[in-house]
C-alpha cells in the first residue's frame, strides 16, 4: 500500500475586492502580478516611503513582496478614468478580519471588520482621489461585504492619512503614546481610527 506524503497546496486566497468598482473619476480593482513595476514606481520613493512599514531596495525584493499571495488578495488597484489605459495611481489595502471575541463568540466574530490602508502616486495628490477612493471602499465594505467596523491606522505625524480618515467621516478612537518605532529611531504615537456601519453616511 503507497501512503501519500505530498502536502496539500494552500489555497490561493481570493481577492478581497471581488468586484471592479467605479466612482466619479476612478477605477477600484483588485490587483495582480502585472501592477508590480507600476506601483514600485511611487512605493520607492522617500517621501511615500517615510510613514510605511518599508520597501525593499531593488525591484526583486519589491516583486517578493508585492506578489505574496495574501498581499495581492488584499491589495486594491486605483486608477485614474475607466477605460484600459487609465493610470494607476495608487495601491490600497483592504483586509477583512475576524473582531476580538470570547471563546463562545469566534463564529459570530468572524469577517466582521476590515481594515484600510492607502498609498497613493504623490503625483497625483492634493486632488481628492484618496478620498474618493475610500468613500468607494467604505461603501463596498458595508454594502457588500456586510462588515459592521472598518478600521485604520497611522502614526499621528502623518497628518495627510488621519485627516484622510477625518475627511471620510471616520472617528479617533486611540491614541496611543510612543508605541511604534520609526526607521528615525524615535518612538513615535500612533493613531486608530474607526467606522461602524451604523455611524455611515453614504
Ligand atoms: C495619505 C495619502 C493617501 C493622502 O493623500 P491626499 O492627496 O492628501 O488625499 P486626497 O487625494 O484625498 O486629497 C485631499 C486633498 O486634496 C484636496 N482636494 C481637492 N479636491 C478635492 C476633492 N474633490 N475631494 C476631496 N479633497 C479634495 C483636499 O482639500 C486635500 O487637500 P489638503 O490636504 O491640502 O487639505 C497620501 O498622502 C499618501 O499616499 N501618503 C504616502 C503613503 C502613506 O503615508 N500612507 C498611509 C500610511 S498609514
Amino acid at each position: 500500500m503507497s501512503t501519500d506524503t505530498r502536502r496539500p497546496e494552500a489555497a490561493t486566497p481570493s481577492p478581497v475586492l471581488k468586484h471592479v468598482v467605479r466612482t466619479e473619476r476612478l477605477t477600484l480593482r483588485s490587483a495582480t502580478t502585472s501592477d508590480t513595476d507600476t506601483t514600485w514606481t511611487f512605493r520607492q520613493l522617500e517621501s511615500v516611503n517615510e510613514w510605511l512599514t518599508g520597501c525593499p531596495p531593488d525591484l526583486d525584493g519589491y516583486r517578493d513582496l508585492f506578489n505574496d499571495p495574501e498581499r495581492l488578495a488584499s491589495t486594491v488597484i486605483i486608477q485614474l478614468g475607466h477605460d484600459h489605459a487609465a493610470s494607476v495611481i495608487g495601491d490600497f489595502m483592504l483586509r477583512r478580519e475576524d473582531a476580538w471575541a470570547q471563546l463562545e463568540m469566534t463564529d459570530q466574530a468572524k469577517g466582521t471588520q476590515a481594515e484600510l490602508g492607502w498609498v497613493l502616486d504623490p503625483a497625483y495628490a492634493g486632488r481628492g482621489y484618496a478620498t474618493e477612493a475610500v468613500r468607494a471602499l467604505l461603501r463596498y465594505c458595508f454594502d457588500d461585504l456586510g462588515v459592521r467596523r472598518v478600521v485604520a491606522n497611522c502614526f499621528l505625524d502623518n497628518d495627510a492619512s488621519w485627516r484622510l480618515m477625518e475627511r471620510v467621516g471616520m472617528r479617533r478612537e486611540t491614541h496611543a503614546i510612543a508605541e511604534s518605532l520609526h526607521r528615525s529611531g524615535v518612538w513615535l504615537d500612533t493613531v486608530g481610527y474607526a467606522l461602524l456601519a451604523n455611524e455611515w453616511k453614504p
